[in-house]
């Protein structure tokens, strides 16, 4: 940041949160609910990035990163173009070099990639020169849904974010979500609470900057927030829960629960939703429940990503 009035996006990729600071973060926001103005009009479309070329590179499934992205790119007047694992030549061996380099040869601004290898994002940024933007990697990361996370948030809390308790729950070992959210959700000095099955905790967990509990009636008390999370029941060959059943019946987020939080307490989930087993139908269909709010908030907030990627040589001219 030069300074208050003229900050700049210091940043070529954005591979996790942990790169960045509250001013970047602030900005970010800013710029977001500005676009999410945008996206409120009859007519969705300016023209701020017209000639540019954004890439979605997805290696994995997604309905919401990669429609939202595509979504939020076109608004922006920029082209998209899409690659998925099934009908590439990911299929035929071609490397993960390989295949980044063939697409910088077609020089575009952005590449977004989502891949099952955790670093898989980091491992592009450092063999191409384009932005580079981590659409999820593994269990490792996905800043944007952390962002978008927080925008919601900064609307359901009018931005006072300070002093707020917030309850992360569920599937946190496989969960890239929630080490993405854990960094901003501290920055802006919210107290984090985890609350899992000890299988579904991740090694270390003791080390991060929050407290860890096992009994859901314990960790909901009085939170202003919860974030819940997807069991991935792909990733649970390893036999981590014997009893989906069981499972549900400690950590399923029902109205039951609801009732020990604060009465104004928010729900988000950053899908897709297993209802009946991470969390109640109920619960889902509450009107505190801010699934669909953060899927609008996605796109504005992949706006403002991709504006100030695609934008950052200039924005420091002035
Ligand atoms: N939240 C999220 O990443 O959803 P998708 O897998 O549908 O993109």
């Amino acid at each position: 940041m030069k300074d208050d009035n003229h900050y700049y996006w210091p940043h070529k990729d954005l591979l996790d949160t942990d790169c960045l600071g509250e001013a970047d973060l602030r900005h970010l926001l800013h710029l977001a609910s500005g676009f999410q103005d945008i996206n409120l009009r009859p007519v969705k479309k300016v023209p701020t990035l017209k000639g540019r070329t954004v890439i979605l590179f997805f290696a994995e499934n997604s309905t919401r990163t990669k429609t939202s992205f595509d979504v939020a790119a076109k608004r922006l007047s920029a082209d998209t173009f899409s690659l998925g694992k099934a009908g590439s030549s990911l299929n035929k061996g071609e490397s993960l070099k390989d295949t980044g380099l063939t697409l910088q040869a077609m020089h575009p601004d952005v590449i977004v990639i989502r891949h099952s290898s955790s670093g898989a994002a980091r491992y592009l940024s450092e063999n191409l020169s384009c932005s580079i933007v981590n659409g999820g990697d593994g269990w490792h990361a996905h800043p944007t849904q952390a962002l978008l996370d927080c925008y919601s948030l900064n609307q359901a809390w009018n931005g006072n974010f300070k002093g707020k308790t917030l309850l992360v729950l569920g599937d946190i070992a496989h969960s890239r979500v929630a080490r993405s959210n854990i960094h901003l959700l501290r920055m802006l000095g919210v107290n984090v609470r985890l609350c899992a099955p000890r299988t579904l905790l991740p090694a270390g967990v003791s080390s991060w900057p929050a407290s860890v509990h096992s009994s859901l009636p314990e960790a909901i008390d009085d939170v202003d927030a919860v974030i819940c999370l997807r069991l991935q029941l792909e990733r649970q060959q390893a036999g981590l829960l014997p009893d989906l059943a069981e499972y549900a019946r400690r950590y399923c987020l029902t109205e039951e629960h609801l009732r020990l939080a604060d009465p104004d307490v928010r729900i988000l989930h950053p899908g897709p939703m297993n209802r009946g087993l991470e969390i109640s139908d109920a619960v889902a269909d509450d009107a505190n429940c801010l699934v669909l709010k953060q899927v609008e908030a996605g796109v504005a907030v992949r706006m403002a990503v991709l504006y100030l990627l695609a934008t950052r040589s200039e924005q420091g001219d002035s």
